[in-house]
């Protein structure tokens, strides 16, 4: 099984130690569950190694990931912060009782609107993408008679064609400002002569599903030597330093196990050495992990509703649910391991295509998939679906969205309930 909270028991599959079918049955589908004590062993990866092997750190959850007020609490309770990318996510966090001051509020194209709700929560942290934001939360600052902190963003430069999977952090981008420009200079400079804002550090991301350790570290030299320069020439030195999002997950047994307590040992090594290297203090450390907290907690179950066999061609499967709730296969061809959870000790022998109920073609969960033959009713359960699944929703066809279901030992609850055709049209004048 992909991921330790997999397994079977009589015939069927289990998530968190629970029968997936009966679980099915009580909560209808399709169903997002969750596996809260996997959702906190993630959290705690990251917290206690990254306290372990680094001087001054702290993970900050990225809920694009997942956002729900019940996601956000588990979080705060482990202690990590949250890094919100929209005054949406904020609210949610705000409205959990996440503690503001662990709030890192990003965005490339953050509104006065935005600006004014985010102070008005009082958040920790703007990370400022670019000189006209960084102007406006100056200004606005001011108006309310604050100091903000803010991180500044840049972009290291890291070629994606050197490390696949990474795409955020290159030169051309929308994020950020660049450092081998010498923009990122200028910004700095900028932002250390405002008198509203305490610029707190930098923030770079380069990527996500990341699997190799170099990408940290390559980001982690570039920022520290950029550091050194702001030193040089400035005389201003970071309190903090984000390194942006985490580890990557395995989705199918391909896919590459990551050690992430090992690794963030290494990164810690890493950046101790630069720092002395470079005569810097060390600055706290920052990540922003959304996919490798949430991912490998989530399990998304369909009732199979029809098969269909093209000789010739293909065999397909369809089932209850699809791009509406899991765009990632429509979007990327993001694979995922796929099983029949009511028919576990069937022979996979039946090759299909797992397509979704929308009026679209391109409507697919997965193809070329192994199950044990199809019937109408069966309940196919796609694994490690907790991430940039229930956040990338949509009521395409006006399909209402799933419930989120909770899966907590023996106990299990509601967390988002499931949309209703009232929810549909609520806001409708
Ligand atoms: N921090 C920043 C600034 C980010 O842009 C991201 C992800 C993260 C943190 C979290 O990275 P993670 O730990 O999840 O790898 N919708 C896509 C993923 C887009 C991620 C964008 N940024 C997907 O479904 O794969």
């Amino acid at each position: 099984m992909i991921c330790s909270n997999i397994g079977q028991a009589g015939g069927r599959l289990t998530f968190a130690g629970r029968d997936t079918v009966a679980l099915a049955e009580q909560y209808g589908t399709p169903l997002y569950l969750m596996d809260e004590q996997r959702i906190r062993h993630n959290c705690r990866i990251y917290k206690e190694n990254m306290d372990r092997h680094f001087t001054r750190a702290l993970p900050l959850y990225a809920s694009k990931a997942l956002a729900c007020r019940r996601l956000y609490e588990i979080v705060a309770e482990e202690g990590l912060g949250t890094d919100v990318v929209s005054p949406g996510e904020l609210y949610l966090a705000k409205s959990a009782g996440f503690p503001m001051e662990r709030v890192f509020f990003h965005g490339n194209a953050k509104t006065d609107a935005d600006i004014l709700f985010a102070m008005g929560c009082g958040v920790g942290y703007f990370v400022v993408d670019n000189p006209d934001e960084l102007s406006a939360v100056d200004r606005y600052a001011g108006e309310r008679g604050i100091h903000q902190k803010i991180l500044l963003r840049v972009t290291p430069g890291i070629d994606p064609h050197t490390f696949e999977a990474v795409s955020t952090g290159k030169v051309d981008s929308k994020f950020g400002i660049p450092i081998e420009t010498g923009q990122a200079l200028e910004f700095v400079q900028q932002a250390l002569g405002l008198e509203h804002v305490q610029v707190m550090g930098l923030h770079a991301h380069v990527g996500s599903q990341v699997f190799a350790s170099t990408v940290f570290y390559d980001t982690a030299d570039i920022m520290l030597r950029f550091l050194a320069e702001l030193k040089e020439k400035l005389g201003w030195e970071a309190e903090m330093l984000n390194l942006g999002g985490g580890y990557g997950v395995r989705y199918t047994e391909q896919d590459p196990t990551v050690d992430i307590g090992y690794e963030l040992s290494t990164v810690g090594r890493h950046i101790k050495e630069g720092c002395a290297r470079l005569g810097l203090a060390e600055p706290m450390v920052l990540m922003e992990p959304g996919r490798s907290i949430v991912a490998d907690a989530g399990m998304t179950l369909y009732t199979v509703q029809s098969t269909k066999r093209i000789p010739g061609y293909r065999s397909y499967v369809a089932i209850d649910g699809g791009m509406t709730d899991n765009p990632r296969y429509a979007l990327y061809r993001s694979a995922y391991t796929v099983y029949l959870a009511n028919k576990m000790d069937a022979p996979r022998d039946f090759v299909c295509t797992v397509g979704g109920r929308c009026c679209e073609s391109g409507d697919m969960i997965q193809e070329n998939v192994p199950l044990p033959e199809p019937e109408r009713g069966d309940i196919l359960a796609v694994c490690t679906t907790g991430a940039y699944n229930y956040s990338m929703s949509s009521n395409y066809n006006s399909i209402p969205r799933p419930p989120i279901v909770m899966v907590d030992g023996e106990r299990d609850y509601v967390a988002v309930r499931r949309e209703t055709f009232e929810d549909l049209a609520a806001r409708e004048v």
